[in-house]
């Protein structure tokens, strides 16, 4: 199959930069507007962390350091990431976004360029970011800006008439005039690491917030002769930042479309792109078709041709060609083979392996368990635990019954073995080649090859009986 890897963001290759990049993430706001004892950064989108996204976005940079500036909820934070590759800096007080740098720079050697994201900011594309940093130039100030239809709230950029930039203004510090600049602060900028520093060490917190604004540096770099340059976003949505349940939805729904929008990119058909979240990592062949209310988790591969039903939720699986998932399924760490037939209302979960041609019918769960070659469990079924051959017939309500209440227990039944209807397979057990078992048994030691073995009450008829008739009352 013709596999294309859909990422979770277009990222252009990473480049590298002679001078060296260290990327700083802010991330120590407590986010109180999210009303929630999860610190804003760790919050999901598309089912990872914001911080992750703003993490995997600076990774692709190929930074010699990334520094996270973490406070609220610290440690919280921190252990949510594995240690390699990430520098954490604490920000005990915060005394605002310029405060925040200072207690990173110190990290970073001189001849480096410094590029600042925000933990809260997921939606910045790599492509974006190079840009800035590009337009860094030899020794002036990026700033990245853009104009939102809303201004409010955002910081103004400030322009000579000559048109050069001069510095920024925070909304609560702005003049009436200023106020009706629409051309705004994305609050993320790069700059060479040694004059950055510089800058800093200037700041002032006598403004309306009492902060030390990391804003102010532009107005500084201009004063001191650097070059700035203002790098604008085309679709300011980008920039947005994430302050509680109404922006996160908003950017959860962006993710999603541009998900859907790179999948109909590559060719697989999706009966509607407003509904179908794909939320990791998707491989696929040609003319793949998802139905609506479908949700990708985790890293999934999905063969030519394949099908996939409404309302499916399918995280980490591999899915052979040919085959079809039917309606409401939960898929959940499980192997398929081509031309297999899954549900509707069926359960897979971690470590199913399935091979080709296997069916798995309505409100059957397979857990643990092989299935080989043209194997079917149709209807109503558990199974837990098994090793399983080829061209088996699971019979509808056949249980497997892996756990005696304190350890589980395997089951292994050859090729073409048939299980009666509501039978019960008490493992540990192994079930013969061709073996076949009756409707209703319960089998508790070994089932021989080729032969049928019934385990149950036989059925017996008496003779002359007659029912109970009611007493009448006197
Ligand atoms: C900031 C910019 C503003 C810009 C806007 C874009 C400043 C002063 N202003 O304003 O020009 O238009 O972003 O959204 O930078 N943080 C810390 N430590 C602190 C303060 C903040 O880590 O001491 C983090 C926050 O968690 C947040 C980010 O920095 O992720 C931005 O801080 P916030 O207070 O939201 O700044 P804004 O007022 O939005
Ligand atoms: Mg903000």
């Amino acid at each position: 199959m013709a596999h294309v890897i859909i990422m979770p963001r277009m990222n252009t290759p990473a480049s590298s930069h002679p001078q060296g990049l260290a990327v700083i993430i802010l991330a120590a706001g407590e986010g109180k507007r999210m009303k929630s004892r999860l610190p804003k950064v760790l919050q999901p989108l598309a089912g990872r962390p914001l911080l992750a996204h703003v993490i995997e976005t600076a990774r692709s940079l190929s930074p010699r350091r990334i520094l996270v500036v973490y406070g609220h909820g610290g440690e919280q934070v921190r252990c949510a990431f594995p240690p390699d590759g990430l520098g954490w800096v604490l920000q005990a007080q915060r005394l605002g976004t310029g405060h925040a740098v200072q207690q990173a720079v110190p990290q970073v050697p001189d001849d480096e360029i410094v590029l600042v994201l925000y933990g809260d900011v997921p939606l910045l594309a790599a492509a974006t970011l190079e840009r800035l940093i590009r337009a860094v130039g030899s020794g002036g100030l990026a700033v990245l800006t853009m104009v939102p239809a809303d201004p409010n709230g955002y910081g103004r950029i400030v322009r000579d008439a000559a048109g050069s930039v001069v510095r920024n203004v925070e909304q609560k510090d702005a003049a009436p005039q200023e106020l009706a600049i629409r051309e705004c602060n994305t609050g993320v900028l790069a700059a060479p690491a040694r004059r950055l520093k510089e800058w800093l060490a200037q700041l002032r917190n006598d403004n309306a917030q009492g902060e030390y604004y990391l804003t102010d540096v532009i107005g500084l770099a201009a004063a001191h002769g650097a070059v700035v340059t203002a790098v604008e976003i085309a679709d300011p949505i980008d920039a947005q930042g994430v302050n509680d349940k109404i922006q996160l939805a908003a950017v959860e729904a962006v993710w999603r479309r541009r998900a859907a929008e790179r999948l109909m990119a590559d060719g697989v058909t999706v009966a509607d792109p407003a509904r179908i979240d794909v939320r990791g990592r998707v491989t696929h062949g040609t003319d793949v078709f998802i139905d609506v209310n479908v949700v990708l988790e985790g890293t999934v591969t999905l063969g030519d041709r394949v099908r996939i039903g409404p309302g499916c939720l399918i995280r980490d699986c591999v899915i052979g060609d040919d085959t079809e998932i039917f309606p409401f399924c939960v898929l959940d760490g499980a192997r398929i083979g081509a031309s297999a037939h899954i549900g509707p209302f069926a359960r897979l979960r971690p470590t199913a392996t399935l091979a080709d041609g296997v069916h798995i019918g309505n409100f059957v769960e397979v857990k643990n368990s092989s299935l080989g070659e043209a194997s079917k469990a149709n209807h109503l079924s558990y199974v837990g635990d098994a090793e399983i051959g080829a061209r088996v017939n699971i019979g509808a309500g056949t249980i497997i019954a892996n756990y005696d209440g304190a350890n589980k227990h395997r089951t292994v039944i050859r090729d073409d073995a048939h299980t009666g209807s509501n039978s019960v397979l008490v493992a540990p057990i192994t079930v013969g080649e061709g073996a076949t078992i009756a409707a209703g048994s319960t089998v508790t030691a070994e089932v021989p090859a080729g032969k049928l073995t019934i385990a149950r009450a036989r059925q017996t008829t008496i003779d002359g009986w007659s029912r109970p008739v009611k007493r009448t009352k006197t």
